[in-house]
């Protein structure tokens, strides 16, 4: 697909996860294969601007980390403008917006006119930004407020007019946060809007069969993944080859899921220093083991690593301890292997989720409206 001047190898991309997909993630991610696009994580447009060394550090990248847009976030129209020069100037590809909820509350402030004053509001704070910068601008929102003020269709719309060069949406309204179903018919409505700028849908995917199904419900141009990813960062390379060729790649076994741990593990120690590293890493490794089977003692061991040895010390004994759940190959007995993962716009009337709302840490705070 193509987005703005350039011609993408997949149409699939990775959303930005405060806290997880930076360059060690990033990197992992794009070895495996079929990710055409990857973001940073969020940055304040200021602190990019006053060259504060955690911004400096969540923008890092590396020529292998390509095609990459850097997420700004700010309502300040100046700052986001010289905080796209900066992005630029650093050599991403794009710089994306953080929309957040399109519009506050439009009953709140006063109806459909208030949400139009935001809207030119918002527009020209875009089109500062894209007047300053060669690079595309690109946007990511939510469908909107609640079920009553979808208002995804109008921002996209007035955002196609001002140039904006691709939408990212999450096909879920503030109010309903992360629960609930993903609404394919609201990303379907934002498609609709507009005329010629690529729409990506975003939500829940968790599965090659998940994205196709959000394709093609929705008519979107691509997706973009974001938990999936971290459960299966192989998602990319079998989804890829599944809207391809039509053939489901199996799930990686464990050796494969433990190779690219350790890949991820080393990343962070060189990224950030082996002790710093190993720490950051204590929330990471337990997104890996949600495909190991029983995994209680690794998720214990793990929230407590200090160090490279202590890491693979970690490793070694889990991996002594699980042997008890395999068959002679090392292959994890049925009745202890997870569960397959059902999106939750595939799921069938009371099914249940795989994972359990808990399970998925969602941070608290302002970033409930990602
Ligand atoms: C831990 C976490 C951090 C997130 N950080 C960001 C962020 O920095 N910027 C953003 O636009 N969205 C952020 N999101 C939202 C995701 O990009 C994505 O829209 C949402 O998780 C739904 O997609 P998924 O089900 O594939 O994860 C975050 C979500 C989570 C769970």
């Amino acid at each position: 697909m193509q987005l703005g001047p350039y011609t993408l190898s997949s149409n699939l991309f990775l959303s930005p996860l405060a806290g997880y997909t930076n360059l060690p993630m990033r990197l992992t991610v794009r070895e495996l294969g079929g990710l055409g696009w990857a973001t940073t994580d969020l940055v304040n447009a200021r602190s990019l601007l006053e060259r504060n060394p955690t911004a400096l550090k969540l923008v890092a990248s590396s020529a292998e980390d390509r095609p990459m847009a850097i997420q700004l976030f700010g309502s300040v129209p100046e700052e986001m403008r010289d905080a796209a020069v900066v992005c630029q100037e650093l050599g991403a590809q794009a710089v994306d917006i953080n929309m957040g909820c399109p519009v506050k509350k439009v009953v709140k402030i006063g109806g459909g006119s208030a949400m139009m004053t935001e809207l030119v509001g918002t527009a020209r704070l875009v089109r500062g930004m894209i007047e300053a910068v060669k690079i595309p601008i690109t946007a990511k929102m939510r469908l909107g407020w609640d079920d009553d003020n979808l208002t995804a269709p109008d921002l996209a719309r007035v955002l196609e007019d001002t140039g904006v060069a691709a939408i990212f949406v999450h096909g879920r309204t503030r109010a309903q946060g992360f629960s609930g179903t993903v609404n394919l018919a609201g990303i379907r409505s934002v498609v609709a809007a507009v005329k010629k700028i690529p729409v990506i849908g975003n939500g829940d995917i968790t599965t090659p069969v998940a994205a196709k199904h959000m394709r093609d419900e929705t008519g979107c141009a691509g997706v973009s993944i974001g938990r999936g990813a971290f459960y299966d960062p192989w998602i990319f390379h079998r989804t890829n080859h599944y809207l391809r060729t039509g053939e489901l790649l199996p799930e990686p076994d464990f050796a494969e899921r433990v190779r690219v741990l350790r890949r991820h593990f080393e990343r962070y120690c060189e990224f950030y220093g082996e002790a710093h590293g190993a720490r950051l890493f204590r929330k990471v490794a337990p997104w890996y083991a949600k495909r190991f089977g029983p995994a209680k003692p690794f998720k214990h061991r793990m929230i407590t690593i200090t160090s490279r040895a202590d890491f693979e010390a970690a490793l070694t004994e889990y991996s002594a301890w699980r042997a008890q759940f395999c068959d002679e190959q090392g292959n994890l007995l049925p009745k202890f292997q997870p569960a397959p993962m059902v999106a939750s716009f595939m799921r069938e009337p009371g099914e249940a989720d795989v994972f359990g709302r808990e399970s998925i840490p969602v941070p608290k705070g302002p970033v409930d409206v990602w």
